[in-house]
């Protein structure tokens, strides 16, 4: 009989979902959720009849408490389980506060509710991004962050994102993308410990411009990470396979004694941009 272990992917029908599902269910049981449903059916469907194994396909938003316990106690009975949360909004896409709420509250209550159900050889990956890092940190930002499901967090960073914004609330998305990210990033390492403590490794990965249904709305929407994308040493935008086959290592044994940090998959992006100043002088 064949052993297999779950692979729950958040975010199951964008680009880098099913990217990772594809990689992940050549040799995982997959359970698929995303808040777009009719898509996460079709695409379901669609692994089902090329031969994947899914335990459950739950749409619904991330940040749905219902949602998240069904999904945990889909994982609870299994053995080792990899989870990789790639489900988010982009600052085309959704206001600051949406941002937050997805890409930032939702995350940490994912980890808070599949932590009791964690087995040794467990991997978490977090899908972050390299708006984590270009940003600077704003140690106000960081540490209301560092607890986003306090009460009042949402109120107390209104005051951060709109002046980072420069007090126009039209461009307050990119700095709340760029907190919660950062969060995101930060929240891998601290929680890496208590991971550590049952076996398992949590690990996130920073993408840059990967060539998905939001890198292109973000291309169109902000001409500057089109620029980007091909003023990297790499030369080219990513692809979301290409975040996959970062996600799969990162996963698997061979990166037994790597937890607690942030992978960039960016084809040099932050490098570029760090360095390029003073390569060019
Ligand atoms: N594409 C890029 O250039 C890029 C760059 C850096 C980081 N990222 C990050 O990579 C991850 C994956 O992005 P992608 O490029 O595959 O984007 P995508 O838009 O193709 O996929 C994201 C998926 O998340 C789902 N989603 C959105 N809100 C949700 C919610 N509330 N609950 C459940 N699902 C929800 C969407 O329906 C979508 O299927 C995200 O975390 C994103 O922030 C992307």
């Amino acid at each position: 009989m064949s052993y297999r272990r779950t692979a729950l992917i958040t975010g199951a029908s964008g680009g880098m979902g099913r990217a990772c599902a594809r990689l992940f269910g050549a040799s995982h049981d997959l359970l698929l959720t995303d808040v777009a449903g009719p898509a996460l059916d079709r695409f379901a469907e669609e692994l089902s009849k090329d031969g994947y194994s899914i335990s459950a396909a739950r749409s619904g938003s991330i940040g749905d408490a219902g949602l998240v316990e069904a999904l945990v106690d889909d994982l609870s009975g299994s053995d080792p389980f990899v989870l990789v949360h790639t489900a988010a909004v982009s600052p085309s896409q959704a206001d600051w506060r949406t941002i937050l709420e997805v890409d930032l509250i939702a995350s940490v209550r994912l980890l808070n509710a599949v932590e009791p159900v964690l087995r040794p050889g467990s991997v978490g990956v977090l899908i972050a991004s390299l708006a984590g890092h270009m940003a600077a940190v704003d140690p106000q930002a960081a540490a209301l962050c560092a607890d986003p499901v306090a009460p009042g967090f949402i109120d107390s960073m209104e005051r951060v994102v709109l002046r980072a914004a420069g007090d126009s609330p039209a461009g307050a998305p990119g700095p709340a993308y760029s907190y919660a990210k950062q969060g995101l990033i930060a929240l891998a390492e601290r929680r890496a410990v208590a991971w550590g403590a049952r076996g398992a490794r949590l690990v996130s990965i920073s993408p840059g411009v990967i060539a998905t249904p939001m890198g292109h709305q973000e291309m169109e929407a902000h001409p500057d990470a089109l620029r980007l994308a091909t003023a990297v040493p790499a030369g080219r935008t990513g692809t979301a396979a290409e975040i996959a086959q970062a996600a799969r290592f990162l996963a698997s044994d061979e990166a037994s004694f790597i937890t607690g940090c942030d992978l960039k998959v960016d084809g040099g992006a932050v490098a570029f941009v760090r360095h390029a100043a003073a390569a060019a002088a």
